[in-house]
């Protein structure tokens, strides 16, 4: 569908803020002239003949009505939704949404595997096969949480590139950057720490080493790995902590992360390409003069 785009005087292009042909509620919409005296709820020719289409409508706007007087939450959703975006806009600026949209499909289907994941050192990868050969659709839920995490960090290191290389990080969107930053590291640790959770001799011995070659680092190391092993050694209690940093403290403070960052870029728009030039302001008349 043709968008309509009108150019601001400072080269940008704005999608003209036309609402989808939504019902509006009453309080929003113009009023008709000439009046038709069915309060628009008619045919539209006065004869005040209700058809069950316009009925269905009314009820859908007058709950739209009641939610945005009680939130005026359609204010913050024309802001969030309806902005200007730089001329030159192109597919690379859809990866970090893409990167978000692989966060939700990891913390849906997560939750469906939470529901039959045993974390247990005696448990975990007997609770692992049965989702994989028993639980109705387990195997593809399973598969789709394993390609995911692969999915989502390799859309975090090409969304990152994409800022980087549209130098998106410069003034005034350093702490977008930062918090982009966080996120990467989070995100890391969430593939991390995901690994372990299956309990077969491949996750067991490479989260060995990973734990051993935190260990290695400078100042923190130490205390990171015994952190990460809830002790000197692989203990019992080595699992609980992963699942409970996989489950519980990563992704929290990725939603948090993901609400900041996204606050950011509505609040300062996104970075034209690189290659376009920017365009000097037009002078208005009383410049001119
Ligand atoms: C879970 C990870 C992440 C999610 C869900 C995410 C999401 C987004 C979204 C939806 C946008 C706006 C659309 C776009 O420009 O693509 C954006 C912009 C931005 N992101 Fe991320 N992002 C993540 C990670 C990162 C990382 C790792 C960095 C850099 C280290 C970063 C830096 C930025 C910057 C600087 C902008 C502003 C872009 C501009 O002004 O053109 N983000 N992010």
């Amino acid at each position: 569908m043709a968008v309509p785009v009108a150019e601001a005087t400072d080269g940008s292009f704005a999608v003209m803020a036309r609402l989808p042909k939504l019902p509006l509620p009453g309080t929003r919409r113009k009023p008709e002239w000439p009046p038709n005296g069915d309060n628009g709820a008619g045919d539209g020719k006065g004869n005040g003949q209700v058809s069950l289409k316009d009925q269905a409508m009314e009820a859908q706007a007058g709950i739209v009505g009641w939610v945005d007087e009680r939130t005026g939450a359609s204010g913050f959703l024309r802001g969030f939704l309806y902005r200007k975006v730089p001329k030159g806009t192109n597919w690379f600026y859809t990866l970090g949404s893409a990167t978000m949209f692989a966060f939700l499909s990891q913390a849906i289907t997560g939750v469906f595997l939470a529901m039959y994941y045993e974390p247990s050192a005696s448990g975990a990868y007997d609770s692992v096969q049965h989702i994989t050969n028993d639980v109705f659709l387990g195997n593809l839920v399973r598969g789709m949480h394993r390609w995911g995490a692969t999915v989502m960090v390799v859309l975090v290191f090409l969304h990152m590139g994409r800022t980087f290389f549209f130098g998106a990080y410069k003034y005034p969107r350093e702490l977008n950057w930062v918090i982009g930053v966080v996120l990467l590291v989070l995100t890391m640790l969430m593939a991390f720490s995901g690994y372990l959770l299956p309990f077969d001799q491949r996750s067991f011995w490479a989260t060995v080493v990973g734990v051993n070659l935190n260990s290695t680092g400078p100042l923190v190391g130490p205390y990171l790995a015994d952190f990460l092993r809830a002790g000197p050694e692989f203990g019992a209690t080595t699992l609980s902590r992963f699942y409970a940093i996989h489950m519980l403290l990563v992704p929290g403070l990725i939603a948090a992360m993901i609400g900041a960052h996204i606050y950011l870029v509505t609040k300062l728009g996104t970075t034209a390409p690189p290659w376009l030039k920017a365009q000097l302001k037009e002078p208005t008349e009383k410049e001119r003069v």
